[in-house]
């Protein structure tokens, strides 16, 4: 194993928005889990706990979260940032428009703008959703944790050629995903994970967002 075969699967993984229906088997999401939770933790205390539907659960809590998402308010355990101030707004506009340019979606067309969006509580049509939650005691550091197995798990299954996407918006409805999955309140929901096999023939999947080089994000002392 080395720096380049980790780089050319960090390079292949990207966020699916658009699946094909046929499941993951469940002996391939036993083996993701296997590898994520390789991940340090503080204290090694592993505070990540995932709810995770196929089959008809799936389609269950699609319907239901789209209903919610159509009717909620919405109301995460983590707030979500005020805003994006500088260079964070820049970088969250350009990947916005790389995914309203990739599906066709205008400037000022808001309709097809919400449109895309609901595609988040459609789950991008995916087979299976990973719920992730953290104790809530464990406060910033758990949510920091549990913030590097997600990144594993999305890394573990580009491994396996299974697609995945990080979804902070179905985190928006946490009472809901509280009493739907029944996890308790002492658990903060921090997002989900969609994930199977991508439709790579979906506009949705044709861009590759880009990332700030090196020299802009480190302060090299020495
Ligand atoms: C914690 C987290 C939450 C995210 N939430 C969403 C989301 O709700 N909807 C969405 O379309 N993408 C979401 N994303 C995906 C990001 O937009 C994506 O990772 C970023 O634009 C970089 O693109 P890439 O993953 O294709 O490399 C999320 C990513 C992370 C890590």
């Amino acid at each position: 194993m080395t720096l380049d075969d980790l780089d050319a699967l960090m390079m292949a993984r990207f966020s699916c928005r658009a699946y094909r229906s046929d499941p993951v088997p469940r002996q391939t999401i036993e083996a993701i889990v296997d590898t994520a939770r390789r991940v340090p933790s503080w204290c090694n205390a592993q505070p990540w706990q995932l709810t995770i539907t196929s089959g008809k659960e799936t389609e269950a809590f699609r319907s239901a979260l789209r209903q919610q998402a159509m009717s909620g308010a919405h109301d995460p355990d983590l707030a979500f940032p005020a805003s994006y101030p500088g260079v964070y707004g820049d970088r969250r506009r350009t990947c916005g428009w790389q995914l309203y340019d990739a599906v066709g979606v205008t400037k000022g067309d808001r309709e097809a703008s919400n449109r895309q969006a609901m595609r988040n509580f459609d789950l991008f049509d995916a087979p299976h959703c990973a719920i992730v939650s953290s104790p809530a005691e464990l406060g910033a550091y758990g949510a920091l944790d549990c913030g590097g197995f997600v990144t594993a798990f999305c890394l573990a299954a580009e491994a396996a050629g299974v697609a995945t996407i990080p979804q902070a918006a179905v985190a928006s409805f946490a009472p809901f995903l509280h009493s739907y999955f029944n996890i308790p309140e002492d658990r903060l929901i921090l997002c989900a994970i969609s994930f199977g096999y991508a439709d790579m023939g979906d506009p949705a999947n044709g861009f590759r967002t880009t990332r700030a080089p090196v020299d802009e994000i480190v302060e090299w002392r020495g």
